[in-house]
Order: structure tokens, then sequence, then C-alpha cells
């Protein structure tokens, strides 16, 4: 009876953790989304409670330390969440996610030995589910661990190059594999512990090869990675919440990467075998003369356009700039003037970064456009704001040979008059020089975002 409640909770939250991500895929449901994903994970949190009691009670042990050890964890985890979710800059969302999953990564290692240690070897299918469980943790772990520092700059985001970092890579897989063959025939802890410290190796080693500019990618690979750790996981402690949970972290992990590979129009594969962002950058000097717009000029600009579109980028969200680009668009619309906002799939940090931010300013969904559905807009636009972009609108994508070659981006030179509201002329994320700067229809206007584009609303 208890076992067919704990079945059916635990099916109840894969259904919640289903709808969650249903409506996270859209803006008009991502708060419903989100209620989802928590009464899910109450619903798996209750039957679980109820699972330990219940494992405990056939095995003849008290149900109370299990319980307590559990409580324990919830209270102790649930504060550091609530901090850190408290704490993060929207900007540092990306490492903290990159943080989390390394947790999955040790636990999936962690559940992997205790199975080892629990339950006696005679079932093949468990073996070989506590190999895959640990390698795919460990590779996670130092993985996730890399992705942290590369991206809070505590590591450098240059991708280390070893000779024969490919044949370094494939002998430690092959060796993975004799090892968890000789496990899954002996039952040896020795080979585990082996296979444990080549997985560790191996995480570290692809990420560290891996530029700053791939990145996000790499994020959600790992993302994907901690999925499937889960889900190894759930098999080797027969929990089914955690399959249906890993499986679908695993898989929406893996199209997500897919989907920001194809934005940046780049393979998976070159992406996992790194090495990108390494490649020599041009000094801004060799792209010519630079002109600059005082914030009062930027004004007079508007005030003459008919149609303006807005390409923010990280800088919009350092700045926390989104609130005044919100007043400035509310502004111009007031005025008949057609205001819309260009969004490239990687503007930002994470997928979704500006659509968030233009969402908690209270920008209207349907003038928020994605890149396809405004690239071939830009002729007929007289004014473009390009908001703490650069990367994302950098035409040396066009060109071979540079870092970011082929990766699609914002056609808004073609626009009549460009503005750039940034600090400086330094690079942006993939550390290229933008030769947008230096074009004849584009005025650079410096300062920090937010109190620039508040002078503009002054001076309009
Ligand atoms: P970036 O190329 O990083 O450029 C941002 C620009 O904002 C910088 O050039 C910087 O110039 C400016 N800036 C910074 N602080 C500012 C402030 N307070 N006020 C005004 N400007 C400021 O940004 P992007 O165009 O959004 O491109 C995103 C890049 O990040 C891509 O390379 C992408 O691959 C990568 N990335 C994306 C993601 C996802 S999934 N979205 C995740 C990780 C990395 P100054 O320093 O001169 O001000």
């Amino acid at each position: 009876m208890l076992g067919n409640f704990i079945g059916a909770t635990y099916i109840a939250a894969g259904l919640m953790f289903i709808l969650a991500l249903a409506g996270l895929s859209k803006h008009e449901t991502a708060k419903k989304g989100n209620a989802y994903g928590i009464l899910g994970m109450v619903f798996a949190l209750v039957a679980t409670n109820f699972a330990i009691g219940y494992v405990d009670l056939t095995a003849g042990r008290p149900q109370w330390s299990s319980a307590v050890l559990l409580y324990v964890a919830i209270i102790v985890g649930g504060a550091i969440g609530v901090w850190k979710a408290r704490r993060v800059e929207m900007t540092g969302m990306p490492e903290l996610i990159a943080l989390l999953h390394s947790f999955v990564g040790a636990a999936a290692v962690l559940v992997g030995f205790n199975v080892h240690l629990a339950v006696t070897h005679s079932d093949v299918v468990h073996s070989v589910e506590v190999v895959l469980g640990i390698f795919v943790g460990a590779v996670t772990f130092t993985g996730s661990l890399v992705a942290w520092g590369k991206l809070n700059g505590r590591l450098a985001s240059r991708p280390l190059m070893l000779p024969g970092r490919h044949w370094i890579n494939l002998a430690i897989v092959v060796a993975s594999v004799g090892l968890g063959w000789w496990y899954v025939i002996s039952g040896s802890i020795i080979p585990l512990i082996l296979v444990t410290v080549l997985a560790l190796v191996l995480g570290f080693h692809l990420v560290a090869a891996i530029g700053g500019a791939d990145m996000p990618v790499v994020v959600s690979m790992l993302n994907s990675y901690s999925g499937w750790a889960a889900a190894f996981s759930g098999f080797m402690l027969n929990m089914s919440v955690l399959i249906i949970t890993g499986a679908l972290v695993g898989a929406s992990g893996a199209i997500l990467s897919y989907i920001m590979c194809r934005a940046m129009n780049r393979s998976f594969v070159s992406v996992i075998l790194g090495g990108f962002g390494d490649a020599p950058v041009a000094e801004s000097g060799e792209l010519g003369e630079y002109r600059e717009a005082s914030t009062a000029e930027v004004a007079s600009l508007l005030g003459q356009a008919r149609s303006v579109v807005i390409a923010p980028g990280y800088g919009m969200a350092v700045a926390q700039a989104q609130y005044p680009v919100a007043e400035l668009t509310s502004r111009l619309r007031q005025r008949g003037v057609e205001v819309r906002f260009a969004i490239h799939p990687v503007a930002g940090r994470l997928p979704g970064h500006m659509n968030v931010l233009l969402a908690e300013a209270k920008v209207p969904y349907d003038i928020v456009l994605e890149m396809d559905e405004i690239n071939d807009d830009f002729p007929d636009t007289d004014v473009v704001l390009v908001i703490g972009a650069n990367d994302t609108v950098n035409p040396a994508a066009n060109e071979p040979g540079s870092p970011i070659s082929g990766m699609p981006v914002l056609k808004v030179w073609e626009a009549d008059q460009v503005v750039v509201f940034k600090r400086s002329m330094s690079a942006g994320y993939a550390g290229v020089q933008n030769p947008l700067f230096f074009n004849e229809n584009s005025v650079m206007c410096f300062g920090d975002a937010k109190t620039t584009v508040q002078q503009i609303l002054t001076e309009l």
C-alpha cells in the first residue's frame, strides 16, 4: 500500500517536472512552470521521506535515524540554496549553475560507492550502472569545477592545449572501459577507484581545453551530464523519480547544447574537442578611426527617428540598464516611434538572459524579437541602439579566420545609423575586436549604459 503511494507520488512529481519544462519554454508561462517545478520537488521529498521509512522498516532497522539524516540534509541544503539564490546576480548565474552541477556529479560518485559497499555484486546490470554512474559523475564533478573557475575568473579562460590531447582523452576512455570490465567481472573496489581517478582527470582535461567563448555550451553540456549522472543514481537506488528527472535534465541539456551550437554555427563535436577562442586578435588601431557621440547628440538622433531597434547584450545586464531602457522604449513609443528589440540567442551569459531582464523591466513581449525574426529588417531601420552588446553584433563573424567565424550575428550595420553604448573600446567575451565600431554609420556613446541611457531620457 505504502509502496504504491510512493510510486504514484514519484510519477506525479515526474509529471510536474515535465509541466515545469513545458512552462519554462515561453515567457508567458514561465512563472507557472517554476511553480510546477517547486510542486514536483515537494512531491518528491514527501515520497522520499516515506520511502526511507518504508525501506528501513523492511530492513528491520529503526526509521528515525535515516529520517533525521534526511531532515538535516534538507535543512542544511535548503538554507545554503536560499542563501545562494538570494545573493546571486543574474550575471553570476552560469557559474552558480556550474557549481551546482559539480554537486550532482559528486553525489553520483558517492551513491555509486555507497551502492558498491552496501549491495552484493551478483548482478551484472547493477555493476554496469555503478561504473557508469561513477564515471559520468566524476567527469561532471571536475568538468563543472573547471567551468565554474573559468566563468568567475579564478582560472584562465584560455584553452589548455596539451600536445596529443585527443589521444590522452581517448586513452582515458579506453582504460576506463577496461577497468569497468574488470569491475563487472570481479566486483573489486580497486578498478572502481581507478575509474574514478581517470574520470576526474578526464573531466578536468576536457573542460580545461575549451576556450571562454564556448563556455555557455559547456555549461549546458555539463547540465546534460549531471542529468545522466542523476539518472544512473536513480537506477542504482531503484528510484523512479531520479531516473525520470535525470533523463529530463539530460535530454533537455543536450537539446539546449545543440540549439546553442546552432546559434554559434559550431558543431557540437568541435566544441567538445576544444581549442576554440585561441586565435590571434586584431589590434583596434588596425581597424581605423571611430567617432564619439554625446548623449545630447544621441537624443537628437532619436528625436528624428521613425523606427528604432535596440540590441541588448551582456553590458546591459552588468549596468542593470534594463529599467531606463524600458523607460526610453515607452517614451519613444508614446511619440509614435516603432521600437523593437533584437535578441541574439547567446546575448548575455546564459540562454534567455536578455528576455528575463526585459520582462523584469516590463517591456511588452510582442516587441521583443528573436534574431531570425528581425535580422532582415535592419535596412529599413533608422537607428539601432547597441546596448552593452559586442560579439553578437560583430561583423567579423562573417570573415574567415576570426575566432567567431561563422557565428550568426545581428546585422545591425545595415541600419542607417548605429549607436554603440559601452565604456571603452575593449573587446567582448570572445576577445575579438569589433569592426562595427569603426564603420562610417556607427558612433560610440561611452559610459556606463544605465547612466548614459538615463541622461538620454533627460535630454529627450
Ligand atoms: P559581450 O560580447 O560579452 O560584450 C559585452 C559588452 O558590454 C562589452 O564589450 C563591454 O564593453 C560592455 N559592457 C560591460 N559592462 C558595461 C556597462 N556597465 N555599461 C556599458 N557597457 C558595458 O556581450 P554579448 O554581445 O551579449 O555577447 C555574449 C557573449 O557571451 C558571446 O560571446 C557568447 O558566446 C558569450 N556567452 C554567452 C552565453 C549565453 S548562453 N548567452 C553564456 C556565456 C557566454 P566595455 O568593457 O568597453 O564596457
